[in-house]
């Protein structure tokens, strides 16, 4: 009777503390069976890095590409960069809590990104780079609200860029050329204060790109180039990007002038517009944009005259205004 009770009771205990007990007891031994998931889901290691370095019998903070936090010893970074691993990611992946930086670059992975990552709140570093990852660009990528650095170049993810992306809102580096992905630029992604560089070269992109971005100081670099981007380049695109140096849409089926507002970016030292649709003149402003090193704006309908003023630009290294139909020279003063 008192046994059948004891049970009882410790049955009742059992039930009703083991469901918070499983979530809040997440320990080394939680990660160390996720990076176990992630080896047996590689099927070929060449330089059997995982196959020797990663073996229960030493510390997981202590094998190969894996870094622990200081203080409370959980897996804080991944990094597996090179090392020509073939394989797919397992949902335990999303068991890494601590995880902040995941890098998988240059390897061969290959399927869908699980969705358990989204579990990744701390993440600020990612990078699935030159690899073999398809389907969709996952929308839960938006949620990842630490993001720093996101790197999805070099796969063949397809689909549209998800408008989550636009939300986060600590965003530096955007890279997703050399990809498969269509549809139209979202508009939110000129909604990231903090972006630095963003790269979308390469892809099927096509519509017009987004006007009116806000305020953007730190953006230095943009990378349409080699999408199928058409209609005009939107009046006020450069209204707000004053630290701007290096812009390329060349490659592309842009028509239109060159937008006056381009003449605000002050720091300009790229500008590759060849292979587009556009026309009219080159406007004599170009003269004013003094740490200018390269322009590129062959292979259009342009027209007129080239201004004397790029004669100025003492920090040009190449001008090819070639397949255009500018009249008079370009006369370097030095
Ligand atoms: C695993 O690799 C790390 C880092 O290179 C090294 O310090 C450690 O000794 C290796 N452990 C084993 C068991 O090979
Ligand atoms: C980790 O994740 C996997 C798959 O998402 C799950 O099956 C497993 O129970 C999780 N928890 C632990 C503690 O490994
Ligand atoms: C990846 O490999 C390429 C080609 O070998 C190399 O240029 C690049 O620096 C590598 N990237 C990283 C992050 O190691
Ligand atoms: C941009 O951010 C503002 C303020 O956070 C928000 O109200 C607006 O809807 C966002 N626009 C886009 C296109 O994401
Ligand atoms: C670009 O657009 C043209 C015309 O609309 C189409 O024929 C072509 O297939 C498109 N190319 C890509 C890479 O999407
Ligand atoms: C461009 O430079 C000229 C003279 O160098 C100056 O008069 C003009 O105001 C400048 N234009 C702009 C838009 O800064
Ligand atoms: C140059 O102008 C001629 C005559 O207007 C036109 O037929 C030709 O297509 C133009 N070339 C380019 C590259 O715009
Ligand atoms: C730029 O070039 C024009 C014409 O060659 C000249 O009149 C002007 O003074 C120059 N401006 C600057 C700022 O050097």
């Amino acid at each position: 009777m008192g046994n059948t009770f004891l049970n009882l009771a410790l049955l009742i205990i059992f039930h009703f503390s083991m469901p918070t007990f499983s979530m809040k007891l997440t320990t080394i031994l939680t990660d160390q069976s996720a990076l176990l998931a992630l080896k047996d889901h590689v099927i070929h290691d060449p330089e059997n890095v995982l196959t020797t370095n990663w073996s229960a019998s030493s510390p997981v903070c202590n094998w190969f590409g894996v870094s622990c936090g200081s203080r409370h010893r959980r897996v804080t970074a991944l990094d597996l960069t090179g090392l020509g691993l073939v394989g797919t990611l397992p949902p335990h992946l999303g068991n890494l809590s601590f995880l902040s930086l995941l890098y998988i670059t240059n390897n061969s992975f290959y399927g869908r990104l699980p969705a358990q990552l989204s579990n990744l709140h701390r993440l600020k570093y990612l990078s699935f780079g030159n690899n073999y990852f398809g389907g969709e660009i996952p929308s839960w990528l938006g949620s990842l609200i630490e993001l720093r650095r996101l790197f999805l170049y070099q796969n063949n993810f397809k689909g549209v860029i998800p408008f989550s992306l636009g939300y986060l809102s600590k965003l530096e580096f955007l890279t997703l050329f050399e990809n498969r992905i269509s549809g139209s630029i979202p508009s939110s992604i000129f909604n990231i204060s903090t972006l630095q560089n963003i790269y979308l070269s390469y892809n099927m992109l096509s519509g017009s790109i987004p006007s009116g971005p806000h305020e953007l100081l730190s953006l230095e670099l943009i990378d349409f180039s080699s999408n199928n981007l058409s209609g005009h380049i939107p009046k006020d695109m450069f209204d707000h990007l004053p630290n701007l140096k290096e812009l390329y849409l060349s490659v592309n089926l842009l028509s239109g002038r060159i937008p006056a507002s381009l003449f605000k970016c002050k720091e300009l030292q790229m500008l590759s517009l060849s292979y587009n649709q556009m026309e009219g003149s080159l406007p004599i402003e170009i003269g004013n944009l003094s740490m200018l090193q390269y322009i590129y704006i062959g292979r259009n309908h342009f027209e007129g005259k080239i201004p004397k003023q790029i004669g100025n630009l003492t920090l040009l290294v190449d001008f090819d205004c070639s397949y255009s139909n500018f009249t008079g020279e370009y006369i370097r003063k030095n």
